[in-house]
């Protein structure tokens, strides 16, 4: 399988069927197990970051996966670039191309701006995150975290809990969670920041979905076999003392606290993911339980990315 990733863009977790998912986890499982046999397969490899939106992980995962894959990483800071004049970000794609990067990793507050960047240049262009629409590689680590502590994907009963409106982590996830079998998902959400219908009718139409309000999150809890808390999108509410009344209001009801946790008595094996950052969401007494797995999770994230580089961007035969 591994001919059918090469030179190839990752857009939308949509983008791979199940097979390919499946086969990228395993590839992903190499990584983290056998990191020998992934030695220098990005050997004289560039890897140009264009990332228009802070980032803590996702950018310094895909920049260590670069380097210990024997690649390196162009040294573009769009903060001190000429974006900040005003170029367009199809002029700077064009451009950092024509100096020769062999894979792109794209991040904006624009939905479908990887998918703008992909159609002007030749390199393969990684989505890592598109304004409120799509975070593919993150989808990837969330599912491989999700099968290494369960063993499977299949029959579980997942929860996601949050921001759904302008979340693109829980878009992308619930998405890839169609490809498995008899997967029960739980939207929890303020009203305000419900899952956007048209994802939950396209979902629901091939996996049991329940929309909970916020107030039932502890009943989700109990019967939950994982928790993917989420953090209100601040940034992507609307600008101004309108947005940042509506966005106060809603973080002050939303907090999982250790007692609620208690209260709800979930399964011995339940357990609690986040794409992080986490903000006020979870009690930070949380983090010491068995239930976080949280920080392993960011972890992962450098496992898949550098599965999905080598066979995206990797040596022909390697
Ligand atoms: C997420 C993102 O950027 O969408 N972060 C990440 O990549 N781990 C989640 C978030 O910012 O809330």
């Amino acid at each position: 399988m591994e001919e059918t990733f090469k030179g190839r863009d990752v857009i939308s977790i949509e983008d791979f069927s199940k097979n390919e998912i499946d086969f990228i986890l395993d590839k992903a499982g190499e990584a983290e197990h056998e990191s020998l046999k992934y030695g220098d397969k990005m050997k004289g490899r560039i890897m140009a970051p264009l990332f228009f939106e802070p980032s803590t992980r996702t950018a310094s995962s895909f920049q260590m996966a670069v380097w210990q894959l024997g690649g390196m990483v162009m040294d573009f800071d769009v903060f001190s670039s000429s974006v900040k004049k005003g170029e367009t970000l199809k002029d700077t794609a064009r451009m950092i191309n024509g100096y020769g990067a062999d894979v792109v990793v794209v991040r904006h507050n624009k939905d479908g701006s990887s998918r703008l960047v992909a159609d002007v240049i030749s390199a393969p262009v990684i989505n890592a995150g598109d304004g409120k629409n799509q975070h593919p590689t993150q989808t990837l680590l969330d599912l491989y975290t999700i099968k290494e502590l369960k063993g499977k994907i299949d029959g579980l009963k997942i929860a996601m809990v949050g921001d759904l409106k302008y979340g693109r982590t829980v878009h992308s996830l619930s998405s890839a969670l169609t490809n498995y079998n008899g997967c029960e998902i739980f939207f929890v959400s303020p009203e305000e920041l419900k899952m956007p219908a048209e994802i939950v009718k396209n979902i629901s139409s091939k996996t049991e979905v329940y929309e909970i309000a916020l107030d039932g999150l502890e009943g989700v809890i109990r019967d939950a076999d994982i928790l993917y808390m989420t953090r209100i999108q601040r940034e992507r509410f609307p600008e101004g003392p309108e947005g940042e009344q509506q966005y106060k209001k809603i973080s002050l009801r939303y907090r999982l606290s250790k007692q609620m946790l208690e209260r709800a008595k979930p399964k011995e094996d339940f357990r609690i993911m986040h794409p992080l950052p986490k903000i006020d969401e979870i009690e930070p007494c949380i983090d010491d339980t068995k239930y976080a797995i949280y920080f392993k999770q960011a972890e992962n994230g450098l496992y898949v990315r550098k599965a999905l580089l080598a066979l995206v961007a990797g040596a022909e035969n390697g």
